[in-house]
């Protein structure tokens, strides 16, 4: 396993190109093989992740071709996937075996799908719930973990109330609906990513929203051959994988970064917003729509962080983001404290544990809670570099590598390699604008 260095640096300047949006290359593969016909993606996200779902979809008989970030995918249909001889590999994406379940559901075979040592440890009861009340019956270990067996078949519409606020839960009832009888309903009860609503509507599907209720019209009705339209989209750079370079450049009091092309739907932007609240030099450009999503240029200066909480309703629009500001709470003037985020323990590693087992290594005062952390902060100058252990956890080993930059000393990340499910080129990107600005 590979490790990385990271080294103090004062800035960090330079134009930065980024990866395809993780959450919609997912959707966009998935959609597109329902299809009657080719589609085209461009900028698809290199992500490990979003490769899995790719090898998911091929595995399940759909024509895909991958030349760099531009995916072609042949669809034949809704009905048109087939059985797989083998069972599905979603590898360490909680996205592909989740939304991946909703649509197997509707398949008139049976799939078994399961994933790494990480993601067979991840709760799959809360998508296995909704659709067997849709009629799947779908069998799993401990009647919670991959792998799943998915015995789909003809589905029942349902109006689901959420439990908990997941994006991934809503879009594999939603995918299900789509092989339903009728109108299917999802309530949640806090506002989580949309990009399945808006990718559904893309591909020409009847998706209506009122308040936190989304409803999709089923095709079952329809003959066989229902089909969602082919489409050539453009996936936007990935928010979440920006943040991480927002984090650096925002710490860093000489820094000038500008970051084109970046995903900001509303969902998914509230982190931009809390940056700002924060007090960091952020300014957003050229904003524009194009199909359906929010995307703009940013720019990131040096500034003083001041801190803040997160807690309630905010978690889920920046649940992905919270290792980052963790990250960033010793070198804010007031700390980091997040609060309501049980959803951490159960990410690709328990993140809550993960981030205050790497934060004291490195010399931070964190309080370690159930539901998240409290991280002091007025620790700048404080702070030492360490071995850090991201537990194999992409946004922990970037987190790190972040607060690594205003250490004191080496940090050294052990199995950097982790990064590659979102990220693959984080730590050349990363070493690129730091030599670029040592210079
Ligand atoms: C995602 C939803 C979120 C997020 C994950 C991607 C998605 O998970 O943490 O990285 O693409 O729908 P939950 O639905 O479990 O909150």
């Amino acid at each position: 396993m590979k490790s990385e260095i990271i080294r103090p640096v004062k800035s960090l300047s330079g134009p930065l190109e980024l990866p395809g949006d993780k959450s919609i290359s997912h959707r966009y593969a998935m959609l597109a093989a329902l299809a009657d016909g080719a589609s085209e993606l461009r900028n698809f996200a290199a992500a490990r992740d979003c490769h899995s779902t790719l090898g998911c979809m091929k595995a399940l008989g759909a024509d895909v071709k991958v030349e760099g970030t531009t995916v072609r995918i042949t669809g034949h249909c809704l009905h048109g996937l087939k059985s797989s001889w083998r069972a599905l590999d979603a590898e360490n994406s909680g996205t592909t075996i989740r939304l991946l379940s909703g649509i197997l559901s509707g398949q008139e075979f049976i799939t078994k799908i399961s994933g790494d040592a990480s993601l067979q440890k991840r709760p799959m009861k809360r998508v296995v719930a909704p659709l067997r009340q849709m009629g799947a019956d779908i069998r799993a270990k401990d009647d919670n973990f991959p792998p799943l067996e998915i015995h789909g078949g003809k589905l029942d519409a349902i109006h689901y109330e959420m439990p908990m606020a997941s994006a991934q839960v809503k879009s594999a009832v939603l995918l299900a609906g789509l092989y339903a009888d009728g109108v299917t309903q999802v309530t949640e009860p806090a506002k989580t990513r949309d990009h399945t609503e808006l990718a559904l509507e893309e591909f020409g599907v009847h998706i209506e929203k009122r308040g936190h209720t989304i409803a999709v019209h089923g095709f079952a009705a329809k003959n066989g051959k229902a089909a969602l339209q082919p489409k050539s989209l453009d996936v936007p750079g990935d928010l979440s994988s920006a943040v991480f370079f927002v984090g650096a450049a925002s710490l860093l009091p000489g820094s000038n970064l500008f970051i084109a092309n970046v995903g900001l739907n509303p969902t998914r932007s509230a982190i931009l917003d809390f940056f700002q609240q924060m007090g960091a030099a952020l300014q957003i450009q050229n904003l524009q729509s194009k199909q359906g999503e929010l995307i703009g240029d940013l720019s990131v200066k040096g500034a003083q962080l001041n801190g803040g909480l997160i807690s309630g309703d905010l978690v889920p629009l920046l649940i992905d983001e919270l290792p980052m500001l963790a990250a960033l709470g010793p070198y804010t003037e007031r700390g980091i404290e997040i609060r309501d985020a049980q959803e951490l323990r159960v990410k690709e590693s328990d993140r809550i544990a993960a981030l205050a087992e790497n934060l004291k290594r490195m010399g931070a005062k964190v309080e370690e809670r159930p539901d998240g952390l409290r991280v002091e902060g007025g620790s700048a100058g404080q702070l030492r570099g360490a071995e850090i252990d991201p537990r194999g956890d992409h946004r922990i080993a970037m987190a790190f590598a972040v607060a690594g930059l205003g250490a004191s000393g080496e940090t050294k990340i052990l199995d950097a390699d982790c990064t590659g499910v979102s990220y693959p080129t984080f730590f050349s990107e990363l070493r690129r604008l730091a030599d670029a600005s040592r210079q």
